[in-house]
């Protein structure tokens, strides 16, 4: 590692990286990463570790405060967090500006930035306990922003959150839940459901990250920083490869048709990819891939799903790429959203919904980051530079010369 800096004071030194793939922006000590032997820890822990033996909110309070929660400190949490599930009846009325087959993500990106028009009183990004209201708020309430915008997208009324409810089966209610009909949350969904998110809860400085951190280094309220994450999440290259995943998964339709597309993805001319395979820092495999699998199986398990031809084609997509010579020599794996997508359509939601379940979990990511920046003493302004290749100096020409 080299720390460009002290070269550029020294020389004149001056780095080309586009795609940053091998610059770091930035120090952290929330999540570690190494691509080569497959490993992800959080805060030290396994992702396998905590995916089995944690909840997603013991998890936020992990990636937020460093250490994990004794039992107190973990109940003081859920608290904080489930007492500021309710949006304020005002905030109604930001999603009924929206068309009515509006993404869920477009909606989300647009209400979430607008809390900033709203909780005036968390934008100080200089005062602690404002920085904390509004990392206690975001959490909370993201999924009953993507639960009503989902609602809204189809035409039903909103649920309100119900505190009694685990975080995860809150989300599954303000979703599934009908005034016409009972809903009783399934508690192995739920459980699924949790997982799904812990999986999705930080990722070091991918796109969105990224993002987040170069939004809040010019100072920009927290707010902004995250509807601008959720923003870069949406890309079909990021979080937006769960939903193109499995509409890739049911556009191939029947296995006899997969020969066809593994081609195309081979032909660099086509522009075509396989949705959910291959990862910039994984090139051996992606944990939460292992771990998603697992939950896949257990889910399908449960739901008594075994035939369904959009498994089938994923199962034997799946088989076909990893025995693939080009597959494997250019280290192409399947990544955590080919197989989130398929327990997600397996619980009923729609594919709009899945880039939206990604920005609920990664939301506690993006604020320990956002946090973990802002606590920094020297704190500077990301400012990436450029390689210019445009045209050199010339002279103005008026315009009846031209
Ligand atoms: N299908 C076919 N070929 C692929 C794929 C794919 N999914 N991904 C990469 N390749 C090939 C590229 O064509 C390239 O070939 P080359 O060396 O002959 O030029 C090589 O593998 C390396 O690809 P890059 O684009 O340089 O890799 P990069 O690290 O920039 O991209 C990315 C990683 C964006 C994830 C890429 O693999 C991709 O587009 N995957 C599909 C989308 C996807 O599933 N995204 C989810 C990522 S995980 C997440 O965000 C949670």
């Amino acid at each position: 590692v080299v720390d460009i800096r002290k070269l550029y004071d020294q020389a004149d030194v001056f780095t080309f990286d586009p795609g940053f793939t091998s610059t770091a922006a930035c120090e952290s000590a929330i999540t570690f990463i190494d691509g080569d032997k497959g490993e992800l820890l959080h805060r030290g822990y396994p992702i396998e570790q905590l995916a089995n033996k944690s909840t997603y909110l013991e998890m936020c309070y992990l990636l937020l405060y460093g250490e994990l929660p004794n039992a107190a400190q973990l109940a003081d949490f859920e608290h904080r967090v489930t007492n500021h599930t309710m949006v304020h009846e005002q905030m109604h009325n930001f999603f009924r500006g929206f068309r009515r087959d509006a993404h869920p993500m477009a909606t989300m990106v647009g209400v979430v930035g607008a809390m900033s028009a709203f909780y005036h009183d968390s934008l100080d990004i200089n005062d602690e306990w404002q920085r904390e209201v509004a990392a206690i708020r975001m959490i909370a309430k993201l999924p009953t922003i993507a639960a009503m915008a989902y609602k809204y997208s189809v035409g039903q009324p909103f649920v309100y959150p119900k505190n009694s409810l685990s975080y995860s089966g809150n989300f599954l209610n303000m979703c599934f839940a009908v005034p016409a009909e009972d809903y009783v949350v399934n508690p192995i969904l739920a459980k699924a459901m949790d997982r799904i998110m812990m999986l999705h809860a930080d990722h070091e400085q991918n796109a969105s990250t990224s993002t987040v951190r170069l939004a809040g280094s010019s100072g920009a309220n927290p707010f902004a920083c995250i509807a601008a994450g959720i923003a870069c999440l949406w890309g079909p290259a990021h979080g937006g490869a769960n939903q193109a995943c499995l509409e890739m998964l049911r556009e191939i339709g029947t296995v006899d048709r997969i020969p066809e597309y593994i081609a195309k993805a081979k032909d660099k001319n086509s522009g075509f990819r396989l949705m959910g395979f291959g990862h910039r820092v994984y090139k051996n495999f992606d944990p939460r891939a292992t771990v998603m699998k697992e939950s896949a199986d257990e889910v399908l398990e449960l739901l008594g799903i075994h035939n369904n031809p959009t498994l089938q084609v994923a199962k034997e997509l799946e088989r076909i790429a990893l025995s693939d010579d080009y597959f494997i020599s250019k280290k192409l794996y399947p990544n955590v959203d080919f197989y989130s997508g398929i327990i997600l359509d397996a619980m009923g939601f729609p594919t709009s919904m899945f880039t939206p379940i990604f920005a609920i979990s990664r939301t506690v990511g993006w604020i320990a980051q956002w946090k973990e920046m802002i606590a920094e003493k020297n704190q500077k302004i990301g400012r990436p530079r450029q390689l210019y290749v445009g045209e050199k100096q010339r002279d103005y020409i008026d315009v009846k010369h031209r």
